[in-house]
């Protein structure tokens, strides 16, 4: 399946993605997150079933400012170097609210979860929550950031 699944309920997806998204809400609580009060989990599957969580990291100099997404990430690389990324879902939301906020992964992520899908030569899913209170599940982060920039780019 290549493309965009959307599902109303999170219980209709599948049960990885549910335990996935399950973990990203605990990584919620890693989220530092004093000046946008925005509690971002990410949690990633890699091919061999490692777990790895990530969530947002502020900085009064805002530009800082690291994505959950990117934290999770690029510990996966530099932790558990060479396994691929199967699987990443995300969520968010605001402090002392138990209800998730719509967090659908932006610009930088999705361009850095490409690199990832080309480094690994394979896809990853991406599991995360739509304006529209509709769980979106990704086949790959190429779908996600059409006609972008990558390494070919680059070639001379
Ligand atoms: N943020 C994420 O961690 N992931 C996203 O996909 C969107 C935004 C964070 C960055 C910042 O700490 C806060 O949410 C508000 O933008």
């Amino acid at each position: 399946m290549k493309g965009i699944a959307l599902f109303n309920n999170l219980e209709d997806l599948d049960a990885e993605s549910k335990y996935l998204v399950h973990k990203a809400k605990e990584a919620t609580q890693l989220s530092y997150s004093p000046y946008s009060k925005f509690q971002v989990g990410a949690a990633l599957l890699l091919e061999d079933g490692t777990l790895v969580l990530g969530a947002n990291q502020e900085n009064a100099s805002y530009p800082l400012c690291m994505c959950a997404e990117r934290v999770a990430l690029y510990t996966a690389s530099s932790q558990y170097p060479g396994k691929s990324v199967k699987k990443i879902a995300i969520v968010a939301h605001k402090k002392n609210h138990k209800e998730l906020s719509s967090a659908t992964a932006c610009g930088a992520c999705r361009q850095v979860m490409l690199e990832f899908e080309a480094r690994q030569e394979s896809a990853m899913e991406v599991i995360m929550l739509g304006s529209d209170q509709k769980w979106a599940k990704c086949s790959s982060a190429d779908t996600l950031l059409p006609l972008s920039f990558d390494s070919s780019n680059l070639k001379e």
